[in-house]
């Protein structure tokens, strides 16, 4: 497929944005470990939390999807889980098997978890580092480095642990893991990191304590299970935010989207650079803080983003790139080496593709600078089959001068398939 755009002079309208992706992959996993039913409402049916959903099913679990979104779970209790017949396929989801790796490493059986070639080349002895640690017995190819991953299921004993790397997906493994264990686990931050599994542990009644930058959960206590209302994406609202905050005349309103502050680092980086975004009808759902946002048109200025900021906004930092190319001065990003392993190396893929539109960015080992405003030109880009490079080169083609086409765009489904669809909408 490919995605072809056009320069468009405003965005107007309200909309909704699918459900949060992180979220979503949660809610399957802790409700199928949970006692008694879970629903999920508003789940975001893409292609990497089907994934979640196949895996889950696999592994010996009972859920529903409906046509409204809506998810219906037969929870198995902590020890209900039974050994998949085949390999558990995560396609190209990194948090499907980080999350999965720490899930399996305390069954009675044994696994083997795999996905595509981005899956194969991306770093995996950050979880299983410290899930050995807790006497897992897992091995993957180049010693534990990459999927796929066999796992032999083991009694797993307690950990305390700093993370090395600031992620959720790690943070999340090792505190499923914990719950397969006799005593308390803690996982310490070097930086907070998106926090909806303690969340939601919570809401499910684990034996759970948040004291940052210390995660402390103590094994063997079963989970109820619960409705669970997700809020909009705040990642895949972020384009449309980035895209009427940078085209004149525009006003939306995009409802009911996740502001969970661990999340919300596009909204303070933009708001900072001198976007017009208002936050309406605060309200807490499911203990997850959700509102409606209000964006305008405004004169946007570069922007200085270092380390400390990044987990907020990881998967924004494309799409910040973009913004920057339209904004007054200079904008540095610094401290962001992790967007080189993520689904492709967003740093090299965007700084190129951007080049190609007419953009003055450069490549550093650790972020990128870019010198603004320049006038983008349509151009034929690459999508490295990464659904937020692709989403985010859409928001360049749509200031552009002339046609863009961006090749091999069919990976947006990953986490936001109506994309175009709620575009046109506004358009
Ligand atoms: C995610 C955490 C982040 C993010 C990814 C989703 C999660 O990754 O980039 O898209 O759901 O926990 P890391 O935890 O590896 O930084």
């Amino acid at each position: 497929m490919e995605l072809v755009l056009e320069k468009i002079n405003k965005l107007r309208g309200n909309i909704y944005v699918p459900g949060d992706k992180s979220i979503s992959h949660r809610s399957l996993i802790l409700g199928s470990i949970a006692q008694g039913e879970t629903r999920i409402y508003n789940f975001l049916n893409s292609l990497d939390c089907l994934k979640t959903l196949e895996c889950m099913q696999a592994l010996g679990v009972k859920i529903e999807l409906d046509e409204n979104n809506s998810v219906k779970i037969k929870g198995k209790g902590l020890y209900g889980l039974q050994e998949a017949k085949g390999i558990l396929d995560v396609g190209n989801s990194g948090t499907t098997i980080r999350l999965l790796t720490g899930l399996l490493g305390g069954q009675s059986f044994y696994s083997v978890l795999s996905g595509d070639d981005s899956i194969r080349r991306r770093p995996m002895k950050r979880v299983i580092e410290p899930l050995r640690l807790m006497g897992a017995d897992i091995c993957g190819r180049k010693d534990g480095q990459f999927a796929p991953l066999s796992i032999r299921g083991n009694k797993l004993n307690p950990l305390h642990y700093t993370l090395p790397v600031a992620s959720a997906q790690v943070k999340t493994a090792l505190l499923l893991a914990g719950l397969y264990t006799i005593g308390e686990t803690v996982v310490k931050e070097p930086l907070p990191t998106r926090d909806h599994t303690e969340r939601m542990l919570e809401i499910m009644q684990a034996d759970i304590k948040i004291s940052p930058p210390e995660i402390k959960v103590m094994g063997g206590k079963e989970l109820k299970g619960t409705d669970i209302f997700v809020p909009g994406d705040i990642s895949s609202a972020a384009y449309f935010i980035a895209a009427a905050s940078i085209l004149k005349d525009s006003q939306i309103i995009i409802k009911q989207v996740g502001i969970n502050p661990t999340r919300t680092g596009i909204i303070e980086i933009l708001k900072k650079m001198g976007a017009k975004i208002d936050i309406l009808n605060y309200r807490t759902k499911s203990n997850e803080p959700r509102a409606d946002l209000m964006i305008e048109y405004s004169k946007l200025k570069g922007v200085e983003i270092k380390k400390g900021n990044v987990p907020f906004l990881i998967d924004e930092l494309p799409l910040i790139a973009v913004m920057a190319t339209q904004a007054q001065g200079k904008t540095v990003v610094s401290g962001a080496k992790e967007l080189r392993v993520k689904e492709t190396d967003r740093i090299k893929a965007i700084v190129s593709e951007l080049k190609k539109m007419g953009a003055d960015i450069k490549e550093r080992e650790d972020g990128f600078r870019v010198n603004g405003p320049t006038k983008l030109q349509g151009a034929v880009c690459k999508s490295y089959n990464d659904h937020r490079i692709v989403m985010s080169l859409a928001v360049a083609a749509l200031l552009a001068e002339g046609k863009t086409v961006i090749k091999n765009s069919e990976c947006i489904d990953i986490s936001f398939p109506e994309f175009e669809k709620i575009l046109q909408k506004m358009i």
